[in-house]
């Protein structure tokens, strides 16, 4: 029997899959979305039906600077912001812009898999970077740099997908000192920084501003709805000039300009505030369940980082043992995860895996970890 696929994501009835990265329907916000399309078409505004501006719709923007001001806690400005369709939109812009194939840059290994194929469609010389608790390894970086010229580096600074760490306060700035000085932009993925729950980050790359360097990616993705496909990326001005000034932008006109009005008003109205803390009260239960279940539940000889924002969990298995192996045996047990492998560009990790909390409620979350569990024990680890 032939059916009709409205998502992209297939989920097996009674599955438990862990792997799954992003927030069950019934967190998204139709209603709010409701009211704030309402709201924003009886302005008789058509504007938002025509060809956009290059940078963004003017409006909208400034809602953003504003709601990212209060957000990050450190004054936004409009005209440090370009309005994309999503991170991953704007990650291939950057490409596009900024690299030729076969051009080198740096990643951190782990890396979030998807931006992964990106650069592979843009045809880069992917180069990665070990990174430990605190995120990126400025050793690491200084030993590459010796050695290559990176165009950028990309980077998930803040509650990392997949590994839940954080880059520190002194490593940003070493960071962004390191850029200067060899003369590569940092394209940070910063679409978690707004999902702190139990740690605030560091201030964001985003705020490097002056060091003429970051790219800073942001999404509505992970704080109202990935179908929205509406994103930014915050620069300093000459930067987002060749964003804003991209054969995309000049043939299509600036990104999503409908799409931006209903945000807006999701903005104005005071929707995103509310349903954004009606998350992080829900993500942060659903963080601290995953890790008291992983506790209780997992042999000791498996370590994970506690999440203290973001979607995820990463755990750390004994060397010998093959997480993509593990995968086939735990969905005949109902219940599935990320292997490490997919998120290295060095085909190792192979012992890792990455688990997610966004999806699945606190009660499936303990009963996904006791499968996990009986998966792993059947195994003798
Ligand atoms: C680190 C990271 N970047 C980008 C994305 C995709 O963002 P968008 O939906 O805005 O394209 C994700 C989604 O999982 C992500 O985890």
């Amino acid at each position: 029997m032939s059916t009709i696929q409205t998502t992209q994501l297939n989920l097996p009835e009674g599955m438990i899959d862990f792997g799954v990265g992003q927030p069950a329907p019934s967190l998204l916000p139709l209603a709010a979305l409701r009211e704030a399309a309402a709201h924003c078409l009886s302005q008789d505004d058509a504007s938002l039906l025509y060809y956009g501006a290059n940078y963004g719709h003017g409006y909208f923007r400034l809602a953003l600077a504003q709601f990212l001001s209060e957000g990050y806690g450190m004054p936004v400005e409009a005209e440090h912001l370009f309005v994309t369709t999503g991170a991953s939109q704007g990650l291939d812009l950057i490409c596009t812009l900024f690299t030729r194939p076969g051009d080198t840059i740096f990643v951190e290994e782990p890396s979030y898999f998807l931006a992964l194929r990106i650069f592979a469609d843009h045809g880069l010389n992917v180069i990665s970077l070990s990174t430990d608790e605190e995120g990126l390894m400025i050793e690491a970086l200084e030993e590459k740099l010796a050695k290559h010229k990176p165009v950028f580096l990309y980077t998930v600074p803040t509650f990392h997908n997949p590994s839940a760490v954080t880059l520190s306060a002194t490593r940003r700035e070493r960071l962004v000192e390191l850029s200067q000085q060899h003369n590569f932009l940092i394209v940070a993925d910063e679409v978690y920084h707004l999902l702190a729950y139990t740690a605030t980050p560091p201030p964001l790359l985003g705020s490097y501003i002056d060091a003429g360097t970051t790219l800073s990616l942001g999404s509505f993705s992970k704080i109202l709805a990935p179908g929205l496909r509406l994103g930014w990326i915050q620069g300093a001005p000459a930067l987002l000039e060749r964003l804003a000034k991209s054969g995309l932008v000049d043939s299509g006109g600036g990104l999503n300009p409908f799409t931006s009005g209903i945000v807006r008003s999701a903005i104005e109205l005071g929707l995103q505030a509310e349903h954004l803390s009606c998350l992080k009260a829900t993500y942060r239960r659903r963080a601290a369940v995953l890790s008291a279940a992983l506790r209780q539940h997992l042999p000791a000889s498996v370590t994970f980082t506690e999440p203290h924002g973001g979607f995820f969990t990463w755990l750390r298995l004994p060397e010998e043992i093959d997480t993509g192996a593990l995968l086939t045996e735990a969905h005949r047990h109902n219940v599935g995860f990320q292997p490490g492998i997919k998120f290295s560009s060095r085909q190792g990790l192979r012992n890792c895996a990455r688990l997610s909390f966004a999806f699945f409620s606190e009660m499936e979350i303990e009963e996904g970890v006791k499968r996990l569990a009986q998966v792993l024990d059947q195994n003798n680890f």
